[in-house]
């Protein structure tokens, strides 16, 4: 159930499983899937576009029979059209790779949309919107980093509200469905002002798998934080 309608647009919540407890995988999945998570985030991570290794399209499909909901894939690695195939097998629903990380964004994004399945473009938080004007028309969505890619439970950089606000009228000025997703320092205290700024899509690791009192009150305290935006 999306987090919240705001201007006749439905706000989805997407858990980043970087942020959830590896030895219980398959359970903190349910957990969130049963608190309301809309989606999920598999951050895949090869230590060389991002410094950090994290995992890859084996533990997307280990959690594929844990939740019916759409496994989103953020490729934070170089060359990702060399691994679209093993994460379609693994059961991404969406597979996003980043602007920075292909020198054929165009055919990458085609070749995902191929499959069949949704496909994303995301960018660091210093390259700009341009980067992909010329193709906004083919995305399911628009990925906009709010940290620098490579670890959970960074601060949300101020700068991101103006981007989202830009990305927002970007998309609508073409007339798109896509999503407009943000990732990183999403917490109660930046859902407002990303959601205010047009974002539909909201990635949280460490704000829900991180809460003190579990997933469920950690999902309750995001959506509550929005409470009176609806
Ligand atoms: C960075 C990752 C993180 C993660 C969310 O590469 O993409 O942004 O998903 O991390 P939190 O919600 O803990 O900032």
């Amino acid at each position: 159930m999306p987090l919240i309608t705001y201007r006749d647009r439905d706000v989805l919540l997407v858990p980043s499983i970087l942020a959830a407890d590896f030895a219980q995988l398959g359970n903190e999945v349910r957990a969130a899937d049963a608190a309301g998570a809309d989606w999920f985030q598999a951050d895949i991570m090869d230590g060389r576009f991002v410094p950090n290794i994290s995992f890859g399209p084996l533990v997307v499909a280990a959690l594929r029979p844990h939740t019916t909901r759409l496994l989103d894939c953020h490729l934070m690695i170089l060359e990702p059209e060399r691994y679209v195939d093993d994460f379609v097998k693994a059961g991404a629903g969406q597979i996003t790779v980043h602007a920075e990380a292909c020198l054929h964004l165009h055919s990458v994004v085609h070749q995902i949309k191929a499959y069949g399945i949704r496909a994303g473009v995301a960018l660091t938080p210093a390259t700009p919107l341009s980067a992909v004007e010329e193709i906004i028309d083919d995305l399911d969505l628009l990925l906009i980093m709010s940290v620098n890619p490579g670890f959970g439970g960074q601060h949300f950089i101020p700068h991101s509200l103006d981007k989202l606000r830009r990305a927002r009228a970007l998309l609508d000025a073409h007339g798109s469905q896509a999503l407009l997703q943000v990732d990183g320092g999403i917490a109660a205290d930046t859902i407002r002002d990303v959601v205010a700024a047009g974002a539909t899509s909201l990635v949280a690791g460490s704000a829900v798998f991180g809460h003190k009192d579990g997933v469920e009150a950690a999902i309750n305290s995001l959506r509550h934080a929005l409470v009176d935006l609806a």
